[in-house]
């Protein structure tokens, strides 16, 4: 009986046997959440950690129930008590919700959250679409100030740029407050109506049930008239205008190059003012490495006091994809230092011992556990590309002398089994001074 993964999922393995696959290697999943948790920091974001299920209310009511994940893609089901309950589709809800429960706003006048967490959504998988993918995101509540937008904006453009990517477009759009968005879909719906008949199948459905959607369409058959709608810029009130003038105003400060799109309204409802989002042209279809803004209204609706927020939702799979698409710099994967191969017991209790020494010195050592033929325990060697290994047979344990072979050059150094540990520190400190061997 063989199990098979289930669809639109996939594992993080420490090495991939497929090529194409290699975005799916740990070691950079901990790469990128090192350099996320690290910027993160130096911007004054703090780490939240929430259920990865939440009450199945929590998301209709703040996603939206005229959007696409509420109405097709969550996981949502009954628990033993008959609740009904959902896989996290997004971040922004379950932040907020804690935000509200702990009554956080009585502990300081900001918060500024991060989070690295899987969500969950049932997509048509297609390249860059899982069902189970994971976001970088931050959650910047009680600020109204452009600055806070501009914050949080530089830190995505700063954690690509830190990562090497190239080559990306920043789209930006105001989506007002939701009188001007009430005014705006009129609007839209007088000019879409007479060519009604001539969107594509969905974008007639969005009509009725959300019809700023149109605007992103991405199908050929709405593209024409997509192209001439009118723009929602030209509906917002003069508070609106002022804070996104100073938004862009801030960006341009920061030398962030970025395109007024005013096709960009975002798929979930919470939205206000400001929206954003970063693409790749290295991504095709699914080419949105991130994406948020402001949503002001948020937790009031959600029971909460009336306070401000902006956020964002960078998604880690397409992030590592660019990065081997455009050949950035990236880490080696983690390998050990040394491995003793012993033959028969005496050797092997010996080599125990070694192994539990040189571990006390921080260097990363292993003994050879296939415990059969010389062939394995070297093939073991050769997969996790250990740097050098040791045989340990009866003679050597005789004489007390080994053969250190240096598995990149192939270099063996003949010497005693007690100078072993030293020998070995001092080549990883030549190798690398400021670690001292240590990672
Ligand atoms: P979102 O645009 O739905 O926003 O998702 C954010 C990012 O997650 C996308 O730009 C994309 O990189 C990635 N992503 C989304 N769905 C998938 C998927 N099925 N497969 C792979 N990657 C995906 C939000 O979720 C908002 N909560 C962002 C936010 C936070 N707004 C304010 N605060």
């Amino acid at each position: 009986m063989h199990y098979h993964i289930a669809k639109g999922v996939f594992d993080i393995l420490p090495q991939d046997p497929d090529p194409q696959s290699a975005w799916k290697e740990s070691h950079l999943w901990q790469y990128l959440e090192g350099v996320v948790r690290e910027l993160a920091k130096e911007f004054g974001f703090r780490e939240i950690r929430t259920p990865l299920f939440e009450t199945t209310e929590l998301f209709t009511r703040s996603i939206g129930t005229g959007t696409d994940i509420v109405n097709k893609e969550m996981y949502t089901f009954l628990d033993k008590a008959e609740r009904s309950l959902t896989l996290r589709p997004e971040g922004t809800a379950p932040v907020m919700r804690a935000f509200i429960e702990k009554n956080l706003e009585q502990q300081s006048p900001i918060h500024k959250f991060f989070y690295i967490n899987p969500m969950f959504r049932y997509e048509r998988s297609q390249a860059g679409r899982y069902r189970q993918h994971h976001q970088f995101g931050v959650e910047a509540i009680g600020s109204a100030l452009p600055y806070q937008d501009a914050e949080a904006i530089h830190l995505l453009w700063t954690l690509y740029n830190r990562l090497g990517l190239k080559e990306l477009t920043l789209h930006l759009n105001s989506i007002g407050d939701q009188e001007a968005r009430q005014q705006f879909k009129h609007a839209l719906k007088m000019y879409l109506r007479p060519h009604l008949s001539e969107l594509s199948p969905e974008s007639q459905e969005r009509y009725e049930t959300n019809p700023l959607r149109i605007l992103d369409s991405k199908d050929s058959q709405d593209q024409k008239y997509v192209r001439e709608a009118p723009h929602i810029m030209d509906y917002l009130n003069p508070v609106s205008s002022v804070h996104f003038e100073q938004v862009c105003k801030t960006l341009d400060s920061l030398g962030i190059p970025y395109q007024i799109n005013h096709r960009l309204v975002r798929g979930l409802d919470y939205y206000n003012n400001t929206v954003f989002e970063i693409t790749s042209n290295e991504l095709g279809a699914q080419n949105s490495l991130g994406g948020g803004g402001r949503y002001d209204g948020l937790i009031k609706q959600l029971g909460g006091p009336d306070l401000p927020a902006f956020g964002f939702g960078a998604g880690l799979e397409r992030i590592i994809q660019t990065m081997l698409a455009q050949k950035t710099a990236l880490p080696e994967p983690e390998r050990s230092d040394l491995l003793f191969i012993p033959l028969g017991d005496e050797a092997a209790v010996h080599c125990f011992q070694l192994v539990c020494r040189l571990r006390e010195q921080h260097i990363k050592a292993e003994m050879d556990l296939t415990g059969k033929k010389l062939k394995n325990a070297l093939r073991y060697a050769d997969s996790t590309k250990v740097r050098y290994v040791a045989v340990v047979g009866e003679n050597e344990l005789k004489t007390g002398e080994v053969d250190l072979k240096e598995m990149e050059t192939g270099t063996i150094r003949h010497l005693s089994l007690d100078k072993l540990v030293p020998h070995i520190i001092n080549s990883l400190q030549l190798r690398n001074p400021q670690s001292s061997g240590v990672e």
